[in-house]
């Protein structure tokens, strides 16, 4: 797996983005759609999938409990004949799901009825994220489930075949679109009505995948942040073809990069901007940012569009707090935006940063620091005051997205930036260092032992 061997980035300064990219599929979808159309009747195709270890961590799961699945190709299309509600076979060992956190708490729920035990594992990351947040609630429904002491991975789901899972009303107690999907997913064997009250609109991929493949979901607005969404349980899905937009979450990196490198005008083609995910466009825009969207239309039940941003003077602002889990990860790439503007950008409302695949807060302070920059860490936010990046050695922690929001801020930085633990990104963004190199950031990668 990509852990195994450490690479390191090196971004030389200066340089501006231009040009028109493709960024890869969208992880959040890439994984619902292998689960769903794994679980459906029929044979269905996948277009643009992410070739990310992440999403392919669900892939090989589902192969391996019997579902067949061809692909991916090099153009990312994955051919899958569901088995089913009820096809999945135990699979030999372990699923071991690497640094995927979307991969074990959506599993946990939609395996928590299956009729055999089965042991979800993960790397170090993953094995010291909170899965209490999942197990609870899917106990709750009647499901058994070990944990680690602390609430972590491995997780050991008991079989339960007998004693059928039951429907619950259930509040979120943050927001979190695995939770919900967790919950939903179950929520399909369980008895009767299961309901999902989310106290802030949070990534909705799963009730609209659901719903493209003949799921009647009943989602009510019940004032301004929350809503509520439910199903009944005892359902079938229906196979139905998935289009994948580019991820919005890895075309972030470009549209920080662009809008900080005088002289830059990138277009970035077919990004998904689903309402639940473009917070980092309306942030980027209160900052001064250049943005602008066309052609926009729908593909599969998901909008997208060519987004094209352009160098602008940024300024700093509080983030407003509605637009937290709206960009809940882009916040290491809009810190370097923050870095880059005028005066002073606070972050608020945004703990959840602090148990990503990293703690986010904590990595991109001490790596601003490290790079000039005077900021400091909240409890759950940050506050950063805009200066100039000098050069230095970084660490990602080995978390994807603070890799590729250093990667950026060379952009904009005296010196070189040397970035250690780089080697996940693969696990969002494969082909990263090509794409970058090829609208005009030097960055390079060397691989170590
Ligand atoms: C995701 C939900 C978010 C996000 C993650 C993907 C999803 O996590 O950070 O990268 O696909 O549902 P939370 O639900 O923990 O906010």
């Amino acid at each position: 797996m990509s852990e195994e061997q450490s690479i390191t980035y090196i971004a030389q300064s200066g340089g501006h983005l231009s040009g028109q990219i493709r960024v890869p599929g969208d992880k959040s979808i890439s994984h619902r759609s292998i689960m769903l159309g794994s679980l459906s009747e029929g044979r269905m195709t996948i277009t643009g999938f992410l070739q990310g270890e992440d999403s392919l961590a669900t892939l090989r799961a589902f192969r391996s409990m019997g579902v067949q699945i061809e692909g991916p190709d090099a153009q990312g299309k994955v051919v899958i004949e569901g088995v089913g509600m009820h096809g999945l076979k135990v699979p030999d060992g372990p699923l071991d799901l690497g640094n995927s956190g979307t991969s074990m708490r959506l599993l946990t729920g939609l395996l928590a009825a299956q009729g055999f035990d089965i042991t979800l594992s993960g790397d170090h990351s993953l094995s010291s994220r909170p899965m209490k947040r999942v197990t609870d609630p899917v106990m709750q429904m009647g499901a058994h489930i070990e944990t680690d002491t602390n609430g972590t991975a491995p997780l050991l789901i008991h079989s339960n075949n007998e004693t059928q899972l039951k429907g619950i009303n259930y509040t979120l107690p943050m927001a979190s679109a695995q939770v919900k999907s967790c919950v939903l997913l179950a929520g399909l064997y369980a008895r009767g009505q299961t309901c999902v009250t989310e106290p802030a609109p949070t990534r909705d991929h799963t009730e609209r995948m659901l719903q493209g493949f003949g799921y009647t979901l009943d989602v009510k607005k019940l004032d301004e942040q929350r809503s509520q969404i439910c199903l009944q349980g005892g359902g079938q899905l229906t196979a139905c073809d998935i289009d994948v937009p580019s991820d919005i979450s890895s075309a972030a990196f470009f549209m920080v990069g662009a809008s900080i490198s005088q002289g830059s005008d990138i277009t970035l083609n077919h990004v998904g901007i689903n309402p639940t995910r473009i917070g980092v466009i309306n942030i980027l825009k209160l900052m001064g940012a250049d943005i602008t969207l066309s052609n926009e239309k729908e593909v599969g039940g998901e909008p997208v569009a060519d987004i094209r941003i352009r160098y602008a003077r940024l300024k700093g602002i509080h983030i407003p707090e509605d637009q937290v889990p709206l960009a809940i990860d882009e916040f290491p790439a809009i810190s370097i935006a923050a870095a880059c503007a005028q005066g002073q950008t606070v972050l608020t409302g945004a703990e959840e940063l602090r148990v990503k695949e990293s703690d986010r807060i904590q990595a991109m302070v001490d790596g601003m620091k490290i790079l000039g920059i005077d900021c400091a860490g909240t409890e759950d936010g940050m506050i950063i005051n805009g200066g100039e990046f000098t050069s230095g050695i970084v660490d990602s922690l080995g978390d994807h997205r603070i890799a590729m929001s250093f990667a950026m801020a060379a952009l904009k930085a005296e010196g070189s930036i040397t970035i250690n633990d780089c080697a996940n990104v693969n696990t969002s963004f494969p082909d990263f260092i090509a794409l970058a190199q090829s609208c005009g950031l030097q960055v390079n990668s060397i691989a170590g032992d």
